[in-house]
C-alpha cells in the first residue's frame, strides 16, 4: 500500500517535472522515469537560425525603449532610462495591465522632462500593441516571471531587441524558445542583471580578469533576502504573484543576482561552463509560521502547505572543475546577503562586508590601507566614468543606472551587449535544474549546452574588452 502510494506521487512529480524539462507527454500520465529525465534536461535542440555570439547591429542613435510592467521594477526602469537622457534613448510606448500603474509613469515622465509615451493597458495582451509598433528598438520587460518568455519572444518575432528582467526563464524549454528566437531573429536578448554593474561586482570582476586571484577555484553566492512581509502584501506584488511560486515549486527561485557575476568572474560560456548541479533543499517551515500573523481577509491567512524549502542549496561544478554554491533563502528572518565570496590560487574575497585576502599577506584580511588600495587600484573604469550620475540617480546603489546606460550606450555605438542570451538562458536556467535534482533526491542534473560547444572558445566579456 505504502509502496503504491509512493508510486503515485512519484508519478505526479515526473509529470509535473517532464512539463519542467519540456519534455513531450509532460502531463499526468507521464512515465517518464529519473533518468530519462536527467538525459532530457541536457539534450541540445537543434538550431532553427544562427548563432548571436558577439551580436552586432546598426548603431541606434536615440534607442526608442518600450516598456512592460510598471511595477516596482518598471517604474524604477522608466525613470531610469529618462535619467540616461533623451540625447541617447527616448521611451515611446508603456504599459501595464493596470492602468493607476501605467498612468502613474506617464505622469511621472510628463512632469520630469515631458516625455510623453503612448500608454497600453487594460487588458491582459495588450503588450503585444506596444511590440508591433515601429517606433520601439528595445522592449524592457518587468513583469512576472511566468510572462517573460512569451513576451520576448513575442517581442523579438516583431523585430525588437529585448532587456528581460530575472530570472528570465522559467523552464529548460523556455530557455531553449529564448535563444532559438534570438538566433532566428538576430535580436539581442540581454538578461538586466543589474547586480553585474555593482561597485564590488565590478571591481572583483576586473581583479579577476587582472589575475590578481591567480586560478579561480570556487565561489559562494546568494539571494537572502527576508520577502515575507513582501510577498505576503496585498498591494506590493501585483496579484501576490511571488508566493505563489513557493506553493509548487522547491529549488533555487532566483540565482542570477548571485551567480550572474560569478558567472562573469569565472568565463561563464565565454572558456568555461556550468557542467552539472546537485541541489537540496531543508524543510519548509518559515511561511507555515507567518501566515497565522496576516490579516484574515488575505488569501493566504493561515495558509499551510508551501513546497520551497526555506534555504535552497545548490551546488555547480564547471566543465573546468571549479564549483560554485548558490543559496536562495527569501523567508528566514536575517540580513539580506549576495555573499560575493569568489576564491582563487592567489586571492580571497567575501561580501558583506567586503573583506579581502591575499596569498602572501599573513593570514587575516587585508588591513583598511592595503584594502583600499585594491580597491582605487582595480576599480572599474565603467563604475569610474559613471560614479558620479550613478550617485546622483541611485537604483540599488547605482548599479541600475549603470546597466541601463551601458546597454543604450552600446546600442547607440553598435557595439556588443555585455550579456547575451546565453546567458540569460545559462543562468536561469539553475532553477528548473536545480528543482529537478530536489525532486529527483538531490541527483546531479546535467546543465544543457545553449551555446551549443562555443563555450570551448575564450570570448573577452564587452564590459572588460571595451569599457
Ligand atoms: N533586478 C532587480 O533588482 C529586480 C528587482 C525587483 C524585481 N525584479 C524582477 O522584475 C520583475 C517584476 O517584479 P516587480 O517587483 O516589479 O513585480 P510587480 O508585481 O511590482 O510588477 C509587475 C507588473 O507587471 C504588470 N503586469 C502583470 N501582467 C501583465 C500583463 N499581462 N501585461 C502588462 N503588465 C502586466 C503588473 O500590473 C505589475 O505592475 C520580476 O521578474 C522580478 O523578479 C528585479
Amino acid at each position: 500500500m505504502k509502496q503504491d502510494f509512493k508510486r503515485r506521487s512519484f508519478l505526479k512529480n515526473t509529470a509535473a517535472l517532464a512539463a519542467l524539462v519540456g519534455l513531450p507527454g509532460g502531463n499526468i500520465f507521464s512515465k517518464a522515469e529519473p533518468q530519462e529525465l536527467v538525459e532530457a534536461a541536457a539534450k541540445v535542440l537543434p538550431a532553427t537560425g544562427k548563432p548571436v555570439f558577439g551580436l552586432k547591429v546598426p548603431p541606434i542613435k536615440q534607442v526608442k525603449v518600450g516598456i512592460i510592467g510598471l511595477g516596482n521594477r518598471g517604474a524604477e526602469h522608466a525613470r531610469l532610462v529618462n535619467a540616461v537622457g533623451l540625447g541617447k534613448a527616448k521611451i515611446t510606448a508603456i504599459c501595464d495591465i493596470r492602468p493607476e500603474f501605467a498612468n502613474k509613469t506617464l505622469d511621472f515622465l510628463q512632469k520630469n522632462g515631458g516625455q510623453k509615451p503612448t500608454v497600453y493597458s487594460g487588458k491582459p495582451d495588450a503588450w503585444k500593441e506596444l511590440c508591433r509598433r515601429d517606433d520601439v528598438d528595445l522592449v524592457i520587460i518587468a513583469t512576472p516571471w511566468e510572462d517573460h518568455v512569451p513576451q520576448a519572444v513575442f517581442a523579438m518575432q516583431h523585430g525588437k531587441h529585448v532587456a528581460l528582467e530575472v530570472p528570465c526563464a522559467l523552464t529548460i524549454e523556455e530557455c531553449w524558445q529564448m535563444v532559438n528566437t534570438a538566433e532566428e531573429t538576430q535580436r539581442n536578448c540581454m538578461i538586466l542583471e543589474n547586480v553585474c554593474y555593482g561597485n564590488e561586482e565590478l571591481w572583483l570582476l576586473n581583479m579577476a580578469a587582472s589575475g590578481v586571484f591567480g586560478t579561480l577555484t570556487y565561489a559562494e553566492c546568494a539571494y537572502i533576502h527576508d520577502l515575507r512581509e513582501l510577498m505576503f502584501s496585498k498591494t506590493y506584488y501585483y496579484n501576490q504573484w511571488r508566493v505563489r511560486h513557493h506553493e509548487v515549486r522547491d529549488g533555487n527561485l532566483y540565482p542570477t543576482h548571485g551567480l550572474g557575476p560569478v558567472a562573469q568572474y569565472m568565463d561563464i560560456d565565454r572558456g568555461d561552463r556550468f557542467d552539472f548541479c546537485v541541489s537540496m533543499s531543508n524543510k519548509q517551515t518559515c511561511l507555515d509560521e507567518f501566515t497565522p500573523t496576516l490579516e484574515p481577509d488575505n488569501e493566504f491567512y493561515n495558509k499551510t502547505g508551501f513546497v520551497h524549502g526555506d534555504m535552497n542549496n545548490t551546488l555547480i561544478k564547471t566543465a573546468k572543475g571549479r564549483t560554485i554554491l548558490v543559496q536562495h533563502d527569501v523567508v528566514t528572518g536575517r540580513p539580506y546577503s549576495r555573499i560575493n565570496m569568489l576564491a582563487g590560487s592567489k586571492a580571497f574575497h567575501k561580501g558583506y562586508p567586503s573583506q579581502m585576502s591575499v596569498s602572501g599577506h599573513g593570514h587575516g584580511f587585508l588591513k583598511a590601507e592595503e584594502y583600499k588600495e585594491y580597491r582605487e587600484r582595480f576599480a572599474h573604469p565603467l563604475w569610474k566614468k559613471l560614479e558620479g550620475e550613478a550617485e546622483k540617480n541611485g537604483g540599488h546603489g547605482g548599479m541600475d543606472f549603470v546597466m541601463l546606460w551601458r546597454m543604450i550606450d552600446c546600442l547607440n555605438r553598435g557595439v556588443e551587449l555585455d550579456m547575451d542570451v546565453y546567458d540569460a538562458a545559462a543562468w536561469s536556467v539553475v532553477t528548473p535544474i536545480s528543482e529537478l535534482s530536489v525532486q529527483l533526491g538531490s541527483v546531479p542534473v546535467k546543465f544543457p549546452d545553449f551555446t551549443r560547444g562555443y563555450w570551448k572558445k575564450e570570448r573577452k566579456l564587452g564590459v572588460m574588452a571595451n569599457p
